[in-house]
């Protein structure tokens, strides 16, 4: 009998619940997987909680859309896949689960040298981090403050931006400097007189920021540095954005993903795999949960974990 997590009320940690499920079968342009790890990430959060506003419950909600498995089964019409292989997916509905089916699209093959948790931490962070700093236009001659530099998207941001040429401020707390130098950029911690310290580490200015922290702080201190407001991005405040003259990419925005930076968004994962197998990207891995203990990695998530937290079926 295969099993998944889903919720019938939006609340705590505990709505999330361990359900039976018939073992899933592959569509036309689809494939089955057995699930080894599920990446857990902030939005699957918000959205149980409510923080975020969904459509309301009509059925058991299942959760989560990145993860890493191996192919079982492959549906009509889908070429490139063989039942036994390890795989990589994003943007599947309930990868919180030992089963699932996933449009062939969003799965791709994963290298031997790239562990499943790895595979899970990409779809979202990666997606986003990429996309973000494509809409951007972020390259050489750029100085990028990103807000939440050692989060999993402030991570992946710094690795892509400077990979591309840019030189990269990331705000995070003191503990997290020595990860935010790993990989390349120049570390400043939030809170009081954050500006001060932001003008001190780039004393040639800012010309494009993100926001992956969501703080009033954050927001302000992108608007005082940087002059052009189209080179100021949030993904957290997507509501406050229009208000501000700013950017926004999803995290609440009422304005959609445009295709161009859904199909950026896709093309992040295959790269990253590249990039990863070839030892040129990191990724920190958090705490893993089994899958029974969703609630517990929620928990994880909303009390700030370092690293991605996954689930292990
Ligand atoms: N719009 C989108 O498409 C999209 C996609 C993915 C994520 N998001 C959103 O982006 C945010 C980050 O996601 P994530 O997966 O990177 O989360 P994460 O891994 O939990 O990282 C959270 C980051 O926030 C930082 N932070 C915590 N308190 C802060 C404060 N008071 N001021 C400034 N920074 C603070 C943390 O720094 P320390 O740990 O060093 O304290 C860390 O860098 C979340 O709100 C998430 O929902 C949006």
């Amino acid at each position: 009998m295969s099993v998944a997590i889903a919720y019938t009320e939006f609340g705590g940690p505990e709505v999330l619940q361990q359900i039976e499920i018939p073992a899933p079968l592959p569509a036309a342009g689809e494939v089955a997987l057995r699930i080894e790890a599920a990446g857990v990430n902030p939005i699957d959060a918000k959205l149980r909680s409510g923080r975020r506003a969904s459509a309301e419950i009509t059925d058991p909600r299942r959760v989560g859309s990145d993860g890493a498995g191996i192919v079982t089964a492959i549906g009509e019409g889908v070429d490139g896949f063989r039942i036994g292989q390890p795989v990589v997916f994003f943007g599947a509905t309930g990868a919180y689960a030992s089963d699932l089916v996933v449009s062939a699209q969003n799965v791709h093959p994963r290298p031997p040298l790239v562990s499943a948790a790895e595979g899970a931490a990409l779809g979202i962070p990666v997606g986003t981090a990429y996309q973000t700093l494509r809409s951007l236009s972020v390259g050489a001659g750029d100085t990028l403050l990103v807000h939440g530099g050692s989060g999993a998207v402030g991570q992946a941001i710094i690795q892509f931006a400077v990979l591309w040429g840019a030189t990269v401020i990331a705000t995070s707390s003191e503990r997290r400097f020595d990860r935010v130098r790993e990989l390349g950029g120049l570390p400043v911690a939030y809170g009081e007189g954050l500006l001060e310290r932001i003008r001190e580490a780039a004393p040639a200015g800012v010309t494009v920021a993100i926001d992956a922290a969501g703080t009033d702080e954050a927001l302000q201190a992108s608007l005082d540095l940087v002059a052009d407001r189209e080179r100021i991005a949030t993904l957290v405040r997507g509501k406050d954005a229009g208000g501000l003259g700013i950017r926004a990419f999803s995290g609440g925005s009422p304005s959609p993903l445009t295709a161009q930076q859904l199909a950026w968004r896709a093309e992040s994962v295959p790269v990253t795999l590249a990039l990863l197998a070839a030892g040129a990207f990191s990724l920190e891995l958090g705490p893993s949960f089994p899958l029974s203990e969703a609630a517990a990695a929620h928990r994880a998530v909303e009390e700030g974990a370092d690293g991605k937290v996954t689930l292990t079926p």
